[in-house]
């Protein structure tokens, strides 16, 4: 087991990416933090993640109310009295023609992308450094280095996780802690892609620009995001690891 009696949070758990990584740290013999602004999402991989015999907290959390994020840290540190690995993975997205977005959809964007993964980063790192310890992993996309049309609002906080990822890497890897991040391919079976039934044209025209000529599943980011998580990938910092078909290969 790779990640035996480690602590991990994965924010966004309850639902597609964050909750396939949740369970595959749970096998990995992690016990976890999920939150979620769902709760059934959040009741529902509770379960599957107690079917490995691990502990696990659900939390109804917002990433982008600094409150919240205060809360996960202190419920956490009662349960488990540490925190080794934190997970991203909260996002939005929606989409639309950059030329029709309004205020209030990128306000929301920004918050919970941007200043979510900021904060609850910073919130975390602060019982992280006290250990000399720590693993942050961003889940970030391949649209933040390649130019793909309808998600523009998104793409700019991709970007950000891009560069934050690098500079709080710059000021925590000397304590002891690894900052990288993952950016996946189009994974169309998230509940977000469900639920905002995103144009099929749009899955084509990212098929037909992919190397692999496929979509990503949620799979696909697990292995790399334990590696991550690992003492394995200790001298690996700062990085943003493409895994999406090559479509942005440089
Ligand atoms: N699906 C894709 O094609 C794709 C590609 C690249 C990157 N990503 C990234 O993967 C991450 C996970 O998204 P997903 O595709 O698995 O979608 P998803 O909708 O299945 O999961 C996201 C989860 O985050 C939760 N969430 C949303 N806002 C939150 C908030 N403010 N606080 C706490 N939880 C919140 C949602 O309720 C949901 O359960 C996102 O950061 C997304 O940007 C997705």
């Amino acid at each position: 087991m790779k990640l035996k009696d480690k602590v991990a949070i994965i924010t966004g758990g309850g639902s597609g990416i964050g909750k396939a990584i949740a369970i595959s740290m749970a096998k990995e013999g992690a016990d976890i933090v999920i939150t979620d602004l769902v709760e059934e999402r959040l009741t529902a991989t509770e379960r599957d993640i107690k079917a490995y015999g691990r502990d696990v907290l659900a939390l109804k959390s917002d990433v982008s109310i600094i409150a919240d994020i205060k809360n996960m840290v202190n419920k956490t540190m009662e349960r488990f009295s540490k925190i080794d690995i934190l997970v991203n993975n909260a996002g939005v997205y929606t989409p639309g023609l950059f030329l029709e977005k309004d205020e209030a959809a990128f306000d929301r964007v920004v918050a919970v992308n941007q200043k979510g993964v900021f904060f609850c980063t910073q919130l975390v790192a602060i019982e992280m450094v006290k250990r000399r310890y720590g693993k942050i992993i961003g889940i970030c996309s391949s649209t933040a280095r390649i130019g793909v049309p309808m998600y523009s609002d998104y793409v700019g906080t991709k970007g950000a996780m891009l560069a934050m990822t690098r500079a709080m890497a710059a000021e925590l890897s000397p304590h002891g802690i690894n900052v990288n991040a993952i950016a996946c391919g189009l994974t169309p079976e998230t509940s977000t892609f469900r639920l905002t039934n995103f144009p099929l044209e749009d899955i084509n025209f990212m098929i037909n620009i992919t190397p692999m000529r496929r979509t990503g599943t949620v799979d696909d980011y697990t292995a790399i995001a334990i590696l991550l998580a690992s003492d394995e990938a200790s001298f690996i910092t700062g990085q943003t690891i493409s895994v999406d078909g090559g479509v942005s290969m440089p």
